[in-house]
């Protein structure tokens, strides 16, 4: 039983996410060839054009995929970047890169239960067509990593019901259902949220979230 979970999880996401040596993990097939690689998102890539401008474009792409839908912009990406990826202690987004070290997607963790030692799966997005299963690679390379080398005991994930593309990859991943939550959606000006709300009949409820949980 680690002492200090927070701090051995702080330090390691810290570690990776300002060093300036790369760190990628390799991404293997079923039959163990290597077909890709995945690499850490840092503080080195905020000086990137081409980086911001990638996760701009997935993210405006794939806007009913997450909670908030708003206008999404290059300033606005940049200031997520800072403040919401590098500087939370307990996320960490990788890219998912191809053989020619493309950029294809990028799957990461986030909220560290850090008394339960769990975590979840945050920002999963296929940027690029090709590869089909690099996703279902990528995210099991993951999987194993958070378990291996952040020592979690277990893997939490919240999708839209409505998802079935995303739910099948999480399923392909080992998870399973653990339950909905009914959502409630809340606008104002341009910006969407869809919050949880228990008091609605899950039957009714407009959109529902679907919590899984790594089996
Ligand atoms: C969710 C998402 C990342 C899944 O991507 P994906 O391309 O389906 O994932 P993979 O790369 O693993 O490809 C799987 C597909 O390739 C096929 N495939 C081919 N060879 C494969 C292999 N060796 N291993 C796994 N799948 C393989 C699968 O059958 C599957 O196709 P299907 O869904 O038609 O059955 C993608 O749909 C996406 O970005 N969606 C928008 C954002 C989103 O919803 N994110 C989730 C937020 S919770």
């Amino acid at each position: 039983m680690l002492q200090n979970y927070q701090k051995f999880v702080d330090s390691e996401l810290d570690f990776i996410k300002k060093h300036t040596i790369p760190y990628t993990l390799i991404v293997r097939n079923a039959n163990s060839d290597i077909i890709g690689y995945l690499e850490a998102i840092t503080t080195r890539d905020e000086k990137d054009n081409a980086v911001i401008k990638d996760l701009k474009v997935w993210r405006e792409k794939n806007q009913q995929a997450f909670p908030s839908q708003f206008k999404v912009t290059l300033k606005g990406t940049r200031s997520w970047f800072k403040a919401q990826l590098i500087g939370k202690n307990d996320r960490i987004l990788f890219f998912v890169k191809d053989l020619d070290g493309n950029r294809v997607g990028h799957v990461g963790l986030y909220r560290f239960d850090y008394k339960k030692h769990t975590c979840e799966i945050d920002n999963v997005i296929r940027g690029s067509k090709s590869s089909p299963g690099i996703m279902t690679m990528a995210l099991t390379t993951l999987i194993n990593w958070t378990k291996n080398e952040l020592k979690t005991d277990n893997i939490f994930l919240t999708v839209f019901s409505d998802n079935p593309k995303a739910i099948k990859l999480y399923r392909r991943c080992g998870f399973i259902d653990h339950k909905l939550i009914p959502l409630e959606k809340k606008v104002s000006g341009k910006v969407i949220n869809w919050e949880e709300n228990y008091k609605i009949d899950p039957k009714k409820a407009e959109r529902s979230y679907l919590k899984m949980i790594l089996s």
